[in-house]
């Protein structure tokens, strides 16, 4: 496995396997991986010549109080992840080599789908999301891209951005990876006390009971209340509780396929879920 630090030297290792028109993958992570991360890898693993992995932290997509500094950097231990996962490149460019030195003046947002879940509490995120993943999609140039289904809204931006704007890649979702207990497996959740991540598969359990109730029948307004209910029970406080459309559009019945999303802070830690469900009669 390589790891390159450049958009220069990625590209000149890169070059012969374009030459040879391999299949390239690409998976977009800002390190401190998980399972979660090495199965996006594998992912890319069966479906492509190369598999190529970058490892950058983002500034621009996180906001003045976030995390951006205490964000965990693990390239070491990544890195090792990632060679027994099958990546062939890793690129780990500083913020410099990817944003230069002069101001950026260009932004990417996408409107509508980014305006309300996750983008109400992160004004901004998403357009950082779009800008990194756009300038990533250009200097990788992959034939596909993997994303977690963990991040589903963020998904949904990424698939309208490339489709909206041609960016010649197929995008690839990838189910969510959960502890034993159901926890959603999350960079963030090793900011979790002991207590803390004792209480935090509620999240993954309110979700499935709330699987089972609309299975029989229960009213979607009534399931989403319980969910709340629940979660504020055991310590959590909501930022929200909502059934969408695959496709992200608002939805107050249960006669099709939805997403219930979860969103809501343990202590200081943010944590998000999400559950597809199609009814099954
Ligand atoms: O999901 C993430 O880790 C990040 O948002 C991504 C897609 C790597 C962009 O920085």
């Amino acid at each position: 496995m390589k790891t390159e630090t450049t958009i220069q030297g990625l590209a000149a290792s890169l070059n012969p396997a374009r030459a040879a028109r391999k299949i390239i993958g690409f998976v977009p992570t800002m390190g401190n991986l998980h399972e979660g991360h090495l199965s996006l890898v594998r992912e890319a693993r069966q479906l492509c010549d190369v598999v190529v992995v970058s490892i950058f932290v983002n500034p621009i997509q996180f906001g003045p109080n976030e995390d951006f500094d205490n964000y965990p950097r693990t390239l070491e231990q990544d890195s090792q992840l990632l060679a027994e996962a099958g990546c062939d490149i890793v690129f780990a460019p500083s913020v410099e080599q990817m944003y230069g030195k002069s101001p950026r003046l260009t932004n990417i947002s996408v409107s509508e789908i980014t305006e309300d879940l996750c983008g109400l509490q992160r004004p901004g995120h998403f357009d950082g999301v779009a800008v990194v993943v756009t300038k990533l999609f250009n200097i990788v140039q992959p034939n596909y891209a993997f994303f977690g289904q963990k991040d589903y809204q963020q998904l949904a931006v990424i698939r309208q951005f490339v489709r909206d704007l041609n960016i010649p890649l197929e995008v690839i979702g990838v189910p969510i990876v959960r502890a034993e207990d159901g926890l959603a497996l999350s960079s963030r959740n090793g900011y979790l006390s002991e207590q803390e991540r004792k209480t935090a598969p509620v999240i993954y359990q309110s979700l499935k009971n709330a699987e089972q109730a609309l299975q029989q029948g229960e009213k979607l307004s009534e399931v989403l209340a319980n969910i709340k209910a629940a979660l504020t029970q055991a310590g959590f406080v909501v930022d929200y509780v909502e059934a969408r459309t695959p496709e992200l559009q608002k939805i107050d019945e249960f006669n099709q396929e939805i997403v219930l999303f979860v969103a809501a802070k343990l202590g200081s830690t943010r944590l998000i879920d999400n559950m597809q469900i199609k009814p099954t009669a």
